[in-house]
């Protein structure tokens, strides 16, 4: 099929067909890792991050150099833009010299006015409110666990941040139910939630034991965020304390459920060592299929 969508901002703008594409060929991408070695060859990209990174900052960089391309790493602040030079002027710019630009920034408004004045394709690599790349790598993660997504019920439990958000941009493109227990102070934001509202497969809830109800997944995140405020930190953290997830949760789940975390992990706040170091945790296995999605995004998204 491939360059449908040229930019990658949120799952919900694309269509289920290129998430189910780009699956696909993530699929084929990890069984061989020299397959389309020239798929970028003359292609070059940046990556422009406001945000500190590990696991996209590196599989970004190695899909693009697997793939034959090359890429610039580039800390937002050391830019231009972090001196007051505008958007539009560094997105014309910059469209001007590469294919495609990988963007980490702490405001979602920014990306998307960025992608508005950009000839290129725009990779959305987390912002405050979403992290699609993420959710695209825990979607193959569940189908290696379990063969399919259809069916499933996943369950959040925790805070209700960018990449909760994620998860139900994705459950109405996909056949799976997501139940999240998340404390009311930190539900997600009204355009996010009247998406939630509008799809059946989707509940949220502060009663955990009904969140995690029958769950082949229990799946969370960081209770403080980058762009979280610190100011905020105590108090976030003793609203959430009972949202831990911990040995006590995962024995009222299925023999067969598995965790979730797309990483930095707070051991011992949002998840425990007993949980995240046990047979239940894909945790790596998520972290390595960032590589291998990304590059099929690539794929997708970068004309021949
Ligand atoms: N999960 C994730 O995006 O990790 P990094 O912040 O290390 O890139
Ligand atoms: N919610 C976390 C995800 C980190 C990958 C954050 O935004 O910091």
């Amino acid at each position: 099929m491939g360059y449908l969508s040229k930019n990658f901002i949120n799952l919900h703008e694309l269509k289920k067909v290129e998430l189910i594409e780009i699956l696909s060929s993530a699929k084929q991408l990890k069984a061989d890792r020299n397959s389309e070695r020239n798929l970028l060859d003359g292609k070059s990209f940046i990556l422009l991050f406001d945000k500190p990174s590990t696991r996209t900052r590196i599989s970004f960089e190695l899909a693009i150099s697997e793939l034959g391309g090359s890429c610039i790493y580039l800390d937002m602040k050391t830019t231009q833009l972090g001196r007051g030079e505008t958007i539009k002027d560094t997105a014309k710019v910059l469209s001007r010299y590469v294919d495609g630009i990988i963007i980490r920034n702490a405001n979602h408004q920014d990306l998307i006015e960025f992608s508005n004045h950009s000839a290129i394709s725009i990779i959305n690599a987390l912002t405050n409110e979403s992290h699609p790349c993420q959710i695209m790598a825990d979607l193959m993660t569940l189908k290696e666990c379990f063969g399919t997504i259809d069916g499933l019920k996943v369950a959040w439990i925790g805070d209700g941040n960018n990449v909760a958000n994620t998860w139900i941009q994705a459950s109405t493109l996909f056949d799976f139910k997501l139940n999240m227990a998340i404390p009311k102070e930190y539900i997600p934001k009204k355009a996010i939630l009247d998406i939630a509202k509008k799809s059946s497969k989707i509940n949220i809830t502060q009663n955990i034991d009904d969140a995690i109800k029958d769950a082949n997944c229990i799946v969370t995140d960081t209770w403080l965020s980058m762009n979280d405020d610190e100011n905020e930190r105590s108090k976030k953290i003793q609203i959430l304390n009972k949202y831990q997830v911990n040995k006590d949760l995962f024995a009222k789940v299925p023999i067969d459920a598995i965790f979730l975390h797309c990483l930095p992990a707070h051991r011992g706040q949002e998840v425990t060592d007993a949980v995240i170091d046990s047979d239940r945790s894909h945790v790596y296995q998520q972290a390595e299929n960032r590589l291998h999605v990304q590059k099929a995004i690539l794929k997708h998204c970068i004309p021949n």
